[in-house]
């Protein structure tokens, strides 16, 4: 069983900071952590054009970044 599994919310029409590199602690937004540990990595910026409920990727290997794809389940 993976220890990842994606964080769906209602969000509303918005931009949004997707944290890709793993380090935030308000996943599955960015909150700095990545340029703190120099992790080399920055947010993807999302755009949402409407409400609508969204499944984040938390495993950070989806190839539908940022939005979960299943690859957590594949991964351990
Ligand atoms: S904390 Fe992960 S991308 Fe910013």
């Amino acid at each position: 069983m993976s220890r990842f599994s994606p964080i769906v919310r209602d969000e509303k029409a918005g931009e949004y900071h997707w944290c890709a590199c793993g380090e935030s602690q308000s996943q599955p937004f960015c909150d700095g952590a990545h340029s703190r540990k120099n992790t080399g990595k920055s947010p993807m910026v999302v755009k949402l054009e409407s409400d609508r409920k969204v499944a984040w990727c938390t495993c950070k290997h989806s190839s539908n970044k940022p939005f979960c794809d299943g690859t957590h389940a594949r991964i351990s």
